[in-house]
């Protein structure tokens, strides 16, 4: 099948927060890049992106900021619009699932599918709060946590523990929002039976699309054996589209169907708008011959290779993805990124800091992109390659291209005499890079991409470091000409070819080459600035980066770990709750350990040991040695001399670090796990029995 245009859709992004650097190297970076490439060939593409405005964590955002669900997705949408149009992502159309052509759209796709009887009706109980009158989603219910018994536990996970866990196994389940108790009431909901769908996706994924990255591929493969089950595409919720259908008040359409749904009804905004520039937007959608392509996170892969073609099939109109390039995570100095806890580079911050640093960003995120695994991103490397290659190796290269021309010959491409063999050398190491990059391009390896990219900004930079042409000048003009001639043919290529990753540094230079068109066709070509060309102003491509304004981004998480760890320690310390209560047991047990009260004559830490405490008791009975594991309650354990404390008699001796304990002291445990000697509240004689 050969295609004739191609449609690239990005994940729409939830607007419950700014967009951060993992967003932009996992999605829209990648797609970028891609969609650029396509546009250099000629080729038609449609570029889609959204803002994902409906769902529960808009709503979560909402109450914790004291303001409206529809003020929280205007104040987001605006912000990361504006992030994505600053970092030269060039949609054609980024739009929001709040729009009226989009609510319509998803309406009528639900409504087109209830006729033709494509949904099964269920009733089931579900988690109500009867106060309110309103179904509670997963994330907002919490509890006691079946496994460890942690307080304050999510309807979908226990933080303390890890567990997965569903709402029904929480012991004594609350609203989060109020703390109100919670009771079950029955309520209708409509699912997609994913399971009529799972022989024809298994034929469909893992019989024809095997070329797919093997993450994705690996993905989709587990969900299928797993075998698929029915899944509910309606919600309980005042927030969403109302669905379509009589006798479903209070319901919306779940945030995963209708958010697909918004690359097309965008599609359709687009083209309805721009009906000369894009035509129908049933030809993006419905017609055999148009590639679709969604760039996505790992996190979303099941909904788009499994749910929205189930999806897309039920409706029967649709075209299906070709391909759907999805990455790894990125990390952020090796803790995952986090919106709640503030663990990101935020993109509007970025710019603050580091204005006008787009195409180093983009480029850090690319060489680093989480292609096949997850991946880190420190400072000291976005430094590092910035300074080591963006300054040292590109950017200096075009510098002493330019600067020298200006210098010798006026700033005119000067004129090109006869090649040398190691200038044949030079240019056949570069003959092969259009083709080259385009396969790296069109298998979506990005990161090998620009690398090769790169790779041409280091030979023409050993060029001119071989050549010396500022040594040369003064006994061969001629030749000095042709290698200068040479290299500002190569800075031409680099302007062709980084055009799709680095657009802002790309129009730069091609000011400064005086090459206002860029065509990908050239790429490769040794004459693309013809002879007397004049050359525009030249200034730096690149910038070096100083250590202080990367120690000021250090600086900046440490202290956001730090806030971190503290509103952790408050967080556990607000849902301590008193262990349970031992088994029932009897005098006759507790009567067989023998509790007494000593004096601490002296207590020394245990040599070697970071736990162990050494007491020398007198415990009126010719005095005694015990080892205790309490020295990091204790980080000045003299505190203890002179006091009177509990401790059991009849333990057997125990030898510890070569010192023998003989029984041990008894002390309580804090909620924040400290440990605290017990004593009594009046002196008594040494050697009293407790009881
Ligand atoms: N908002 C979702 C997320 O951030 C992505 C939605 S993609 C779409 O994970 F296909 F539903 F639009
Ligand atoms: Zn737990």
């Amino acid at each position: 099948m050969t295609f004739q245009r191609s449609l690239v859709t990005t994940a729409l992004p939830y607007a419950n927060g700014p967009v951060h650097i993992g967003h932009l190297a996992g999605v829209y970076v990648p797609a970028d890049i891609y969609v650029r490439y396509l546009r250099l060939k000629g080729q038609p593409v449609l570029f889609i992106g959204g803002s994902d405005e409906h769902g529960v964590p808009v709503t979560i955002r909402a109450r914790k900021e004291g303001i409206t669900t529809q003020q929280v997705v205007d104040r987001y949408h605006n912000l990361i619009k504006r992030s994505f149009e600053e970092f030269g992502i060039s949609f054609d159309v980024y739009s929001r699932t709040t729009s009226d052509i989009h609510h319509k759209f998803a309406s009528d796709y639900f409504r087109k599918l209830y006729d033709n009887g494509k949904f099964i009706e269920q009733v089931s109980e579900q988690f109500y709060d009867p106060e309110t009158q309103e179904f509670l989603t997963d994330r907002n219910i919490r509890g006691e946590c079946p496994r460890c018994h942690a307080q304050g536990a999510y309807g979908d996970q226990c933080e303390k523990c890890g567990a997965t866990l569903s709402p029904d196994e929480l012991i004594n389940p609350y609203n989060a929002v109020n703390g109100n108790p919670l009771t079950k009431k029955e309520t209708k909901h409509w699912y997609l039976p994913l399971d009529q769908y799972q022989q024809w996706l298994e034929q469909w994924i893992l019989e024809e699309h095997k070329e797919w990255r093997p993450n994705v591929y690996g993905q989709c493969k587990s969900w299928l054996d797993g075998g698929l089950k029915p899944r509910a595409v309606t919600r309980d919720l005042d927030w969403g589209i109302p669905v379509p259908v009589e006798g479903a008040e209070g319901k919306v359409l779940y945030v995963w169907f209708d958010a697909p749904i918004g690359y097309i009804s965008n599609t359709k905004e687009v083209c309805d708008a721009n009906p000369d520039k894009f035509g129908k937007w049933e030809t993006w959608w419905k017609d055999q011959s148009t590639r679709l392509i969604h760039f996505i996170g790992k996190d979303n892969i099941v909904f788009h290779c499994i749910v929205f073609p189930a999806m897309l099939k039920a409706d029967g109109s649709y075209i299906l993805p070709d391909n759907v390039p999805s990455n790894e995570f990125l990390n952020l100095e090796g803790d995952k990124i986090s919106t709640s806890r503030n663990w990101a580079v935020w993109l509007n911050e970025y710019l603050d800091d580091f204005p006008g640093k787009q195409d180093v960003l983009r480029y850090v995120l690319t060489a680093n992109a989480p292609e096949t695994k997850d991946n880190d991103f420190t400072w000291s490397d976005f430094q590092a390659r910035n300074n080591n290659e963006l300054v040292a190796i590109y950017g200096n290269f075009v510098n002493r291209a330019l600067v020298l021309t200006g210098k010798y010959f006026g700033g005119k491409v000067p004129e090109r005499g006869e090649l040398t063999d190691y200038d044949h050398e030079i240019l056949d190491e570069f003959g092969n890079i259009k083709t080259k990059l385009e396969d790296l391009l069109e298998g979506f390896h990005f990161r090998e991409a620009q690398k090769e990219a790169m790779n041409l900004a280091r030979i023409g930079n050993k060029y001119l470091a071989d050549m010396e042409p500022w040594k040369l000048i003064k006994t061969d003009e001629a030749r000095t000409a042709t290698i200068l001639n040479l290299s500002l043919q190569i800075a031409a290529n680099l302007a062709i070819a980084f055009e799709p990753f680095l657009p802002f540094s790309s129009k730069k230079l091609r000011g400064m080459l005086g090459m206002p068109e860029v065509n990908w066709e050239h790429l490769g070509s040794t004459n693309l600035l013809p002879v007397g060309q004049p050359l525009g102003e030249v200034s730096l491509l690149f910038e070096k980066i100083e250590d202080a304004a990367i120690q000021a981004q250090l600086d900046r998480l440490a202290r956001i770990k730090k806030e971190n760890e503290e509103k952790q320690k408050e967080e556990e310390l607000r849902n301590w709750r008193p262990a349970p209560v031992k088994e029932a047991t009897n005098i006759d047990e507790f009567d067989k350990t023998d509790i007494r009260v000593a004096t601490v004559l002296d207590c020394q830490p245990v040599k070697k040991s970071d736990r162990l405490l050494q007491f020398t008791l007198d415990d009126g009975m010719g005095g005694r040695t015990i080892l205790s594991g309490i020295a990091q309650s204790y980080p000045d354990p003299s505190v203890l001399i002179g006091k009177q404390v509990l401790f059991i008699a009849n333990f057997p001796p125990r030898k510890m670090m070569g010192i023998e304990s003989q029984g041990m002291i008894l002390s309580a445990v804090d909620a924040d796990g400290k440990l605290v000697v017990t004593t009594v509240s009046d002196t008594v004689k040494n050697g009293s029995q407790v009881g």
